[in-house]
């Protein structure tokens, strides 16, 4: 089918990182600890992080963090930014180390070299006409106000952030059009500890904590939209969430049925509130499911004030792959997957890592979200986890041309059937360290960074065939894939 003009004009192509995940520098320049400072590298990480049983101790004799060097951008931005701009990227999505501007969280003036730092980014990117989107917390919240404050259970976190917020905000709205309140917000269901700083120790276990840190994020969001609007009424302000479109294994309305309820706790709850302003109706039933209930939660009438008049502009979300229920087989086989997890589909293949491959379910996603919603939608997050080969002297990672052709396909179909998609920004556009691995060898990079999983290599950036192929598609507007 001819897909031609499809993609609007104007259409954000890009690609995304996270400022923990690629910019190492980890104690610079009077930047604090934050939550991902205190992550193990390697296989552990997925188990650490799913039990929620560990308390943020950083031992460099028992473990390795590759985070705190991630792939030196710290110092190398301007050499990355000049390589996005030759695959002539129309945006970046990066995110700001709130521990670059408030190293505890709870300070009242911001660290001047951590703003500095993000507006020469902002200015490189300008420069080449690239449009910053930033994501204001992206997996890295002050290490102190987990530990010390228990993490966002702690209704004082809405004040920290907001102060945060403000001065981000503040400081770079006239340079910045496009911004992200936290990112993957749903993904706590989980994982508390990466997007909320909860662990055991503080309540994780707990849903209740999880429902009121939920909470406090989303009027913490609100009142970033708040502050937003008020500088600039054109300014857009979107939430960002994990997305996996969810099947039933098969007919059986008992799966059906238990796929519905999957598709609203885990992939609508946070959205609907974040985007529609009240809490969905569902919600009662939801919290009672999981031991708690409306009433157990600290949630004022100002609060419910606040996220009804600021609701988010655009849903921003990642997709990487589906999932699949099935309640009715005793035992069905599970998949790894990202930070969800599933049955395994049959009809699907998994890459390295378990994760389902499923384009066609990018155009499920993004019609059930743009018709729930009708606010602009935007994959800030997409693409093939893998390993990969130096031979020669280039990477042919036909693998990810193929998963990125598939799902751009996927979007150009939305787009037909009436979705408003703004733009595209695959994950890890440079090779970067793994969120939920530690792992530099799965990579999703059109360019390749030489540092292997345990730190040797010259660092040296190297564009893989999928670089070339990438600014073919963004020069013709999509039309060439
Ligand atoms: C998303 C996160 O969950 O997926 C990113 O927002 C992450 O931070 C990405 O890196 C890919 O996951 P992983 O575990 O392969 O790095």
């Amino acid at each position: 089918e001819n897909t031609m003009t499809t993609f609007p004009k104007g259409f954000l192509w890009g690609g995304a990182t996270a400022a923990n995940q690629l910019e190492g520098g980890f104690d610079q320049a009077g930047k604090g600890l934050s939550v991902a400072d205190a992550m193990p590298g390697g296989k552990q990480r997925m188990s650490v992080l799913a039990s929620n049983d560990f308390n943020w101790e950083i031992d460099d004799k028992k473990f390795i963090y590759p985070n705190h060097r991630g792939i030196e951008h710290y110092e190398r931005f301007e050499e990355d930014i000049k390589l996005f701009a030759e695959m002539g990227f129309k945006c970046y999505r990066f995110s700001i180390a709130w521990t670059r501007i408030f190293p505890r969280g709870d300070e009242k003036t911001p660290n001047e070299a951590g703003l500095a730092f993000y507006e020469k980014i902002i200015d490189t990117c300008l420069e080449y006409g690239i449009e910053p989107v930033i994501t204001i917390s992206h997996y890295e919240m002050p290490l102190v106000l987990a530990k010390e404050y228990g993490g966002w259970k702690n209704r004082q976190l809405i004040a920290f952030y907001e102060n945060y917020a403000s001065v981000v905000l503040n400081r770079f709205y006239k340079k910045v059009k496009y911004c992200m309140t936290f990112n993957e917000i749903n993904s706590a269901f989980h994982f508390p500890a990466l997007s909320q700083g909860m662990v055991k120790s503080s309540g994780a276990g707990d849903f209740k904590n999880i429902a009121q840190a939920w909470h406090n994020q989303f009027v913490a969001s609100a009142k970033a939209v708040k502050i937003g609007h008020e500088l600039n009424p054109e300014l857009k302000i979107g939430c960002m969430i994990i997305y996996a479109t969810t099947y039933s294994i098969d007919s059986d309305p008992v799966n059906q049925a238990a796929t519905m309820v999957q598709n609203q706790e885990f992939n609508y709850y946070c959205a609907d509130v974040q985007v529609r302003g009240q809490y969905p109706a569902y919600t009662e039933r939801m919290l009672r499911n999981h031991g708690t209930s409306f009433d157990e939660l600290d949630i004022t009438p100002n609060d419910l004030d606040l996220l009804n008049t600021y609701p988010v502009d655009y849903v921003g979300f990642s997709y990487y792959m589906s999932s699949a229920v099935n309640v009715t087989t005793e035992q069905p086989d599970e998949i790894a997957g990202n930070l969800l997890g599933g049955v395994r589909n049959p009809f699907l293949k998994a890459s390295e890592w378990g994760w389902q491959i499923d384009p066609e379910g990018l155009r499920i996603a993004l019609n059930e979200l743009y018709n729930r919603y009708q606010k602009p939608v935007f994959v800030v997050e997409n693409g093939l986890g893998a390993k990969d080969e130096v031979v020669g002297s280039m990477i042919q990672d036909d693998y990810r041309i193929n998963y990125l052709r598939e799902h751009i396909e996927a979007m150009a179909e939305a787009i037909q059937d009436g979705v408003d998609l703004m733009g595209y920004t695959p994950w890890g556009c440079i090779d970067l360290v793994s969120a939920s691995t530690g792992e530099m060898s799965k990579r999703y990079g059109f360019i390749y960074v030489d540092l292997d999983d345990d730190g040797n290599g010259t660092l040296d950036r190297t564009p893989k065939k999928s670089f070339y192929w990438y600014k073919k598609v963004i020069e013709s507007n999509g039309d060439i894939l």
